[in-house]
């Protein structure tokens, strides 16, 4: 019984296979699973002639054959219903294509990528170092000591044994300063990680670019013109550009760097934006040029570290910055 059981599975499978349209797989079902004329059924009926010790091996082998079949008829039947739709007649050509996914570039990374073509033509390479950082990296060797408030539990994520991962890429100033001796003109963009609650202008995980330039005779008005003339070639012509005395431990003098850009309205007026701060910049503090071995008599540098997820909610009008961290497709197919 068992082999009559498996030789109808067989047939009704390769029957299904064969199949070219649903009615054709209804008559299959009935053939096979009808209650009364169904194949199955019949040898069911058959069950009480077996000696009973025979009998659940030979009723639990029909119950696996009526859900093969009746599995395999389900299957069928969507490739058939999904072929039906272009075999009936002559295609529809009112209908509207299916669009087809592409991968695109993610709106923080173009902002990145478009930063450095900037920095790029003014003579910068590019440099990069690891997330996870030692205290020495992170705070200590950028004049930062471990008793600041941005070396609390509070703030930064640690890792135990003194690693810890990194808070900004500044350390990546360090580990290039330590691999190359002057001139160093670099852009380092990466991942960097804070204990920040999670809202509409923070996120735990967040991409950070760093600059940084030394060499011999490199003044506060290389500084400000570098950084104006990025923020002109970048936001356009009109951007006007304000530096704000801040404190960095790394940096003397530091400062916060704003711009103010113009927007060309609908009917072709023009309006200037809020002043927006996109960045924090200073000359780097000598005890920093120390601390790698440079001879801070004779190098001078200045530095600067900006958020391009803030400058693509700018270039975008994103109002919340979770967004760019979230992968959620149908935000992100909006940049297609
Ligand atoms: N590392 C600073 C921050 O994350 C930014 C900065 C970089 C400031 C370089 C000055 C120089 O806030």
């Amino acid at each position: 019984m068992i082999e009559d059981l498996r030789r109808l599975e067989e047939d009704a499978l390769a029957a299904i296979l064969a199949a070219v349209d649903a009615d054709e797989l209804e008559q299959i079902r009935v053939r096979y699973l009808g209650r009364r004329e169904g194949l199955v059924s019949g040898l069911l009926r058959r069950l009480g002639s077996l000696a009973p010790s025979d009998r659940p091996a030979a009723g639990a082998e029909a119950n696996r054959v009526k859900k093969a079949v009746a599995a395999a008829l389900e299957g069928r039947l969507e490739q058939v219903s999904a072929t039906e739709v272009h075999g009936g007649g002559d295609p529809d050509l009112t209908l509207p294509p299916r669009r087809k996914w592409r991968g695109t570039i993610h709106p923080v990374s173009r902002v990145i990528d478009d930063i450095w073509a900037i920095f790029r033509s003014l003579g910068f390479t590019r440099a990069r170092g690891p997330e996870v950082d030692s205290e020495w990296y992170n705070f200590v060797a950028l004049n930062t000591p471990l008793d600041h408030p941005a070396a609390d539990e509070q703030d930064t994520l640690y890792l135990g044994r003194g690693l810890l991962l990194r808070s900004h890429t500044s350390p990546v100033q360090i580990r290039t300063m330590e691999l190359y001796p002057p001139p160093i003109r670099i852009i380092a963009p990466g991942m960097v990680y804070r204990r920040d609650t999670y809202d509409a202008t923070h996120t735990p995980a967040f991409a950070q670019i760093e600059g940084l330039v030394v060499d011999e005779g490199v003044t506060f008005v290389d500084f400000k013109a570098t950084l104006a003339e990025f923020a002109r070639r970048f936001w356009g012509p009109g951007t006007r550009v304000r530096f704000r005395p801040s404190f960095f431990p790394f940096t003397e003098p530091s400062a916060e760097v704003d711009v103010k850009r113009v927007i060309v309205r609908e009917d072709g007026t023009e309006e200037e934006t809020d002043w927006i701060e996109i960045m924090g910049a200073g000359m780097v503090d000598p005890a920093v040029l120390e601390n790698v071995g440079y001879d801070s008599e004779r190098y001078t540098g200045w530095a600067f570290g900006m958020g391009p997820a803030r400058v693509a909610l700018l270039r975008h009008g994103v109002r919340d910055l979770r967004l760019f961290y979230e992968n959620d497709m149908r935000f992100l197919a909006q940049f297609a």
